[in-house]
């Protein structure tokens, strides 16, 4: 394999970029020829392509977002133009194609094996830590530390007013966020995003803690499917419960930033490393992290959503916090 393309999908996450400079420097390294394919999938199918040389990934290793920037690409959930899209790429003489993004930009990928047996290698690539069999994706350890850092900025003013705040953190149908945002800030609460809310258990967790001198009460709500959610809980504490609470919704924050130190280092391994398997002809694959060592396993295997649910952390926050 002499030429291969790279692309970004889906949400960006911190650490994209690490990873982009691992595959455009580890292919440079061993003669190759790399193009970077902009806006993702849909980039792709408008041919929107770029050289990469070593300088092109310069200075980028610090930076969030992706350089080669993303997209969310209906069109590509069709067949005729995932058929387009290889056609593109061989006319471009891209023989092998890196993915970074979720696991609906791996189903993507999976389709242009099965369909063309076009060459594909996953680097999971989001802040939700949600991708079936790795127990870690790029990005999720600087939104983890981006969420804590403004909840430990609410718990200030909470105190200081000795009001409670509902604090909606991302992930979609993902817990890992909001569990590990729980326990690190002290939460006294965390709801999953498909927990059925207990208004009541809330209200007396607040209580008690108020009756034992507590000044401010931090709850995390894991945004679920739509964002939002926390104002409806909110409404139903008011409304039934007659109880005043605040609500802050990180949102994209926790999107942004310089990438974590854990972050940069999975994602330069796994870049590096998705190069070598494509080389050595091993696809279609994902690099993946599993018993905390970077590794490949089958790109099947991880075209679903885990949720590393532990709900013995959810526990462990309401433990602590009493
Ligand atoms: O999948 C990553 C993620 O940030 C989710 O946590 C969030 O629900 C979603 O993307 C937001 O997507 P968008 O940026 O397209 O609104």
């Amino acid at each position: 394999m002499k030429h291969i393309g790279l692309l970004c999908s889906g949400g960006d996450s911190p650490g994209m970029n690490c990873a982009i400079r691992a595959v455009v420097r580890s292919s440079l390294y061993h003669g190759r020829q790399v193009t970077g394919i902009k806006r993702g999938y849909a980039g792709l199918l408008r041919g929107e392509f770029q050289n990469m040389n070593l300088s092109s990934v310069g200075n980028i290793i610090q930076r969030g977002g992706t350089v080669l920037q993303t997209s969310r690409s209906p069109e590509f959930m069709k067949p005729e133009f995932r058929k387009k899209a290889v056609s593109i790429m061989k006319a471009q003489g891209i023989e092998g194609l890196v993915v970074i993004g979720g696991d609906g930009s791996f189903n993507g990928a999976m389709s242009l094996w099965t369909e063309h047996q076009f060459p594909v290698v996953g680097i999971p690539g989001t802040i939700d830590n949600d991708i079936s069999n790795t127990e870690y994706t790029i990005g999720f350890d600087t939104a983890v530390q981006t969420a804590i850092e403004a909840v430990d900025r609410i718990r200030d003013t909470a105190h200081s007013h000795a009001r409670t705040f509902l604090v909606e953190v991302m992930g979609r149908n993902s817990s890992s966020i909001a569990l590990k945002v729980g326990v690190c800030t002290g939460a006294e609460n965390v709801l999953l995003p498909h927990d059925k809310v207990n208004h009541q258990k809330i209200v007396d967790d607040i209580q008690r803690g108020i009756a034992r001198g507590k000044e401010s009460s931090i709850i995390i709500v894991a945004e679920g499917p739509t964002a939002g959610r926390s104002y409806e809980i909110q409404q139903v504490l008011k409304d039934m419960y007659h109880m005043d609470t605040h609500v802050v919704i990180l949102g994209h924050i926790q999107r942004g930033g310089s990438p974590a130190a854990n972050d940069r280092f999975i994602a330069s391994q796994m870049g590096n490393m998705a190069v070598d398997a494509l080389l050595a002809g091993k696809y279609p694959v994902v690099t993946v992290v599993q018993n905390g060592k970077v590794m490949l396993t089958d790109l099947a295997n991880c075209t679903t959503k885990a949720d590393h649910n532990f709900t013995e952390y959810q526990t462990l926050a309401q433990t602590l916090s009493i």
